[in-house]
């Protein structure tokens, strides 16, 4: 594309952002949309945030999406701030509006619009959610908002799990949330559930890692979602078909998180064969990037 001086920027701010690929998101999205737009990563050192945040704004960037690790930081940075993203307590989205940026949660809509497009159904649904740590903690509030039947909270320190659960089911207003050791496990009633992996376990280089391996846990799973996309199928994942279940890998999520954002800045609706267009997109360059790294080692 031509940069004139017409062209609107928006960027990720994080630390450090080398590796993501939101550029191909929007860049491609820019493209097939026809917006005279450019998404630029920009790394931002610790102690620097208030002062990126801040210069983006005086610099008309259009919006910006954030990444680790400032989503929780960055709240003190806003103007304004979306429902979810409050409720949630993290905002992975700057949209510039009058005076300063407002933020957004697009990460949730991204897992829930994500989930939609697998037919995954939260709504009524018995959940096990592993993890108890910052992308847990949304999933929990994602899942209650949806109006999640109960959820079987498993997390390796209970505390942690404790906290998420007395936060989520007093967001919601009911007691929704049954949190539990990992070890325990073997104490969730009988059935079929939704089970969605919020834990780093299992995220590349060690993909031979998992939160859980006893098969008597992955036959009570009818559909997995793991929140990593690197590797492509997790440990996790391979073991919940291994017991006949659906599973499903985090690179949908992010498609979504970003289209979502995109849509926040431009004021517009993605076409759902768009969004098909960049998730092909995406898996190139992720299948790429894999190549180029196992050249590399
Ligand atoms: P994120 O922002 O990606 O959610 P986080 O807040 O550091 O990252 O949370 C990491 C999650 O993975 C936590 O649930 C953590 O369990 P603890 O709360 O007990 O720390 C879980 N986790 C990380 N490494 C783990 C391991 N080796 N075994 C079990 N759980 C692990």
């Amino acid at each position: 594309m031509e940069i004139n001086g017409k062209t609107r920027t928006c960027g990720l701010i994080g630390y450090p952002v080398e590796h993501t690929l939101s550029p191909v998101i929007h860049n491609t999205l820019a493209g097939v949309m026809g917006h005279d737009l450019v998404y630029v990563p920009f790394g931002v050192e610790p102690g620097a945030l208030q002062d990126a945040v801040r210069g983006a704004y005086a610099l008309q960037v259009l919006g910006l999406n954030v990444t680790v690790p400032y989503k929780s930081e960055v709240i003190g940075c806003l103007q304004d701030m979306d429902a979810l993203a409050r409720r949630i307590g993290a905002v992975n989205t700057l949209v510039r509006t009058e005076g300063g940026f407002k933020g957004y949660n697009t990460d949730m809509e991204g897992l829930y619009r994500a989930m939609i497009s697998e037919r995954i159904k939260i709504a009524g649904e018995q959940i096990i959610l592993l993890g108890a740590g910052g992308a847990a903690r949304a999933v929990a509030h994602l899942c209650a908002l949806k109006g999640a039947g109960k959820i079987y909270l498993l997390n390796r320190t209970l505390d942690k799990a404790e906290q998420v659960a007395e936060e989520v089911d007093h967001a919601a207003g009911r007691k929704l949330i049954c949190p539990m050791r990992l070890a325990e496990y073997h104490e969730i009633p009988e059935g079929k559930y939704l089970a969605i992996q919020g834990t780093s376990v299992g995220l590349a280089p060690h993909d031979d890692e998992v939160i859980l391996s006893d098969k008597a846990f992955y036959e009570k799973i009818h559909t997995g979602f793991d929140l990593i996309y690197n590797p492509w199928e997790t440990r996790f994942m391979r073991l919940v078909k291994a017991s006949g279940g659906k599973a499903y890998n985090g690179l949908k999520m992010l498609l979504y998180q970003g289209i979502i954002a995109y849509e926040l800045w431009n004021d517009v609706s993605v076409p759902e064969e768009t969004a098909q267009i960049i998730y092909r997109k995406l898996m190139t360059h992720f299948v790429q990037g894999q190549r180029d790294a196992e050249e590399r080692s």
